[in-house]
């Protein structure tokens, strides 16, 4: 079986592997304290065990609501904000057919999204979307009472028991939050719902392995128990026993925080596979929520090549030189697609007959890693064999386990996200929330 690598050969000349492998003792220390939970954030620590620790009953529970939702349900809205709907959709998106959402005849539910954003022709237009559909609801939110979500569960519940009616729409309801706290349990308690709790040792954006991730991707049709296996084999890689030089997630966040120094402050997650924009997406969460306080941290952004190689790559090869490029690289595609003969060859293409697509975008991502090198722009290589659950499952722990450790070298608490509250505040203000009246005024004043 192949496996997860690293390559960090381009980026030297700005950083040389003398100069990550100085740090290795830093760099183990941290992967210790995510560990021994000796630093700070030591209470949000439970994904480290995760793959490790879920049991059979938990992956059993999960499958069996699953089933329900699968067997009752042509649509499932997963409805959901930040960490509680990036990774079902990095994950969905990576493994499923691009196309396979407009087919008429299909296997598996289509999933959609809600509570991600607060638009009123959004929202409409998907209850316009599920009208006369057969659908169900994933309502997942750990605090239970996160304002997006909450409003388009709102919404949401209320079609589904005009559609339905009542009893059978509690079948098709799951929530997915605290065990004990929040508006959310409070409502799924009253109403009788099913229910899955995030642990409270799991911050939303570490959650996707909890069933927050798990039960959308099961609903999907993607088998979760080879997600686990893959992420359990980069647990047991990078654990703390494991050295330095052989701990890929380490290396990584090393070779990030050293770029970081030497001025390179934005890192583009690029990738050559249109069903990876969402694991970006995830991934920009993941270490942006993770490390972006204090006046410090990376900015994250995605590019999806080669797209953006007619958009941003102009910025990139010649722009700002403050950044540098990560790219998540697949060995193998999982289709076969080879480039048909053309007798008039009007468009010239016959030089690439009889080969596969797969070949020229390979000799896409080659020539742009290069090209980008030379303009400036280090560059660090993840690849995987193949988009395949069990590799998949390998990238979400490698990135888990290396925002940990890159967090704790930048000197950050990487399990909080304080500023998240600001906008928060002010919407409150502005809508008049009780108990927000001082705000208000105050705010009231400044517009
Ligand atoms: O990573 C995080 O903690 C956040 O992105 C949360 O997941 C997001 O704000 C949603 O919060 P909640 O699940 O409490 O509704």
């Amino acid at each position: 079986m192949g496996k997860l690598k690293l390559n960090i050969n381009d980026v030297a000349p700005w950083v040389t592997k003398a100069e990550v492998n100085a740090l290795d003792v830093v760099a183990s220390m941290a992967n210790k304290a995510l560990h021994e939970g000796t630093l700070a954030g030591s209470d949000f620590l439970g994904w480290v065990n995760l793959p490790s620790s879920i049991t059979e009953l938990e992956i059993e529970e999960i499958e069996k609501a699953s089933i329900q939702l699968r067997t009752l349900c042509d649509v499932v809205v997963v409805i959901g904000i930040g960490g509680s709907y990036l990774g079902a959709k990095a994950v969905i998106d990576s493994l499923s057919n691009t196309f396979d959402w407009l087919q008429t005849k299909r296997e598996n539910p289509v999933i959609v999204y809600a509570g991600n954003n607060i638009s009123e022709d959004y929202l409409h237009e998907l209850t316009e979307y599920l009208d006369g559909k057969s659908f169900g609801i994933i309502n997942i939110s750990k605090s239970g009472t996160t304002t997006e979500p909450a409003l388009s569960f709102r919404i949401l519940k209320n079609k589904l028991e005009e559609q339905v009616g009542k009893v059978e729409s509690k079948k098709r309801i799951v929530a997915i939050t605290d065990a004990s706290k929040g508006a959310l349990r409070t409502l799924a308690m009253q109403e009788g719902y099913k229910t899955f709790v995030i642990p409270d040792n799991v911050g939303g954006r570490y959650s996707v392995l909890t069933p927050v991730g798990l039960l959308p991707i099961a609903v999907a049709g993607i088998n979760i128990r080879l997600l686990l296996q893959g992420a359990l084999e980069i647990e047991k890689e990078t654990d703390q026993t494991t050295p330095f030089k052989d701990n890929l997630a380490a290396i990584y966040a090393v070779t990030r925080n050293e770029l970081y120094k030497k001025g390179k402050k934005i890192e583009i997650l690029a990738n050559f596979h249109p069903k990876l924009q969402y694991f970006a997406e995830w991934w920009k969460q993941l270490f942006g929520e993770s490390e972006g306080k204090e006046g410090k941290g990376i900015f994250n952004a995605a590019v999806n090549f080669t797209t953006d190689l007619h958009s941003m790559g102009q910025w990139i090869q010649e722009g700002e030189r403050t950044i540098f490029e990560t790219t998540i690289s697949v060995d193998t595609p999982n289709q076969k697609l080879t480039i048909p003969h053309d007798d008039a060859n009007l468009d010239g293409l016959n030089f690439l007959e009889g080969k596969r697509v797969d070949e020229v975008n390979k000799m896409a991502e080659l020539g742009t890693r290069i090209a980008h090198v030379d303009g400036g722009v280090p560059n660090i290589v993840i690849s995987i064999p193949e988009l395949s659950p069990y590799y998949v499952g390998q990238l979400i722990y490698f990135f888990e386990k290396a925002c940990g450790i890159s967090g704790y070298i930048l000197g950050v608490n990487p399990f909080d996200q304080p500023g998240v509250e600001a906008y928060k505040a002010n919407m409150f203000a502005l809508l008049e929330k009780p108990g927000f009246e001082k705000e208000t005024e105050e705010l009231k004043k400044r517009i």
